[in-house]
């Protein structure tokens, strides 16, 4: 019995350093893909929470050209405002701001939105504008 269980065990011991190497070997690339979904899966995160803000609080003057405001998906009205980088957008708009063509009130006028809801709203608007 003694004689025949030795060599079984160390070969299920090295069966195990295989796995385990093996399986090593394979995590590293599948917790980049993950990570890489879940950066996908936080910016879809980030639109959907943009679109919604957009919606209730920027729409009423966005989409209908309200005093000059620009239509997302108007691209030739976005593209020069784009150069400028969706930082800039967005702290324009949390602090309001005076362009060419008309005055945005800080916030497009609702003190209560965070500073991260507004720069979810641009993100959202410069997505659908490019
Ligand atoms: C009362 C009307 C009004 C509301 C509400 C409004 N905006 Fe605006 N917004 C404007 C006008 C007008 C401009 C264009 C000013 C110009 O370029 O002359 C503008 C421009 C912008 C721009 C372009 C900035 C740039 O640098 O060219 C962004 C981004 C923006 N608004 C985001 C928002 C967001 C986000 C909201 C909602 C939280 C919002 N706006 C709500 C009127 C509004």
């Amino acid at each position: 019995m003694k004689i025949t269980l030795k060599p079984l065990l160390y070969s299920v011991f090295c069966g195990l350093l295989l796995l385990a190497s093996c399986s090593s070997g394979e995590v590293s690339p599948n917790k980049e893909e993950l990570t890489e979904s879940k950066k996908e899966a936080a910016e879809e995160q980030r639109l959907a929470e943009g679109k919604a803000i957009y919606e209730s609080n920027c729409a009423g003057c966005h989409n209908s050209d309200v005093a000059g405001s620009p239509t997302p998906g108007d691209k030739a009205d976005w593209k020069d405002r784009m150069a400028q980088g969706v930082e800039v957008m967005a702290k324009k708009s949390i602090q309001g701001f005076e362009g060419k063509k008309g005055v945005m009130q800080p916030r497009g006028g609702n003190s209560t939105l965070s500073d991260q809801e507004v720069t979810n709203a641009v993100f959202y608007m410069v997505r659908i504008s490019q």
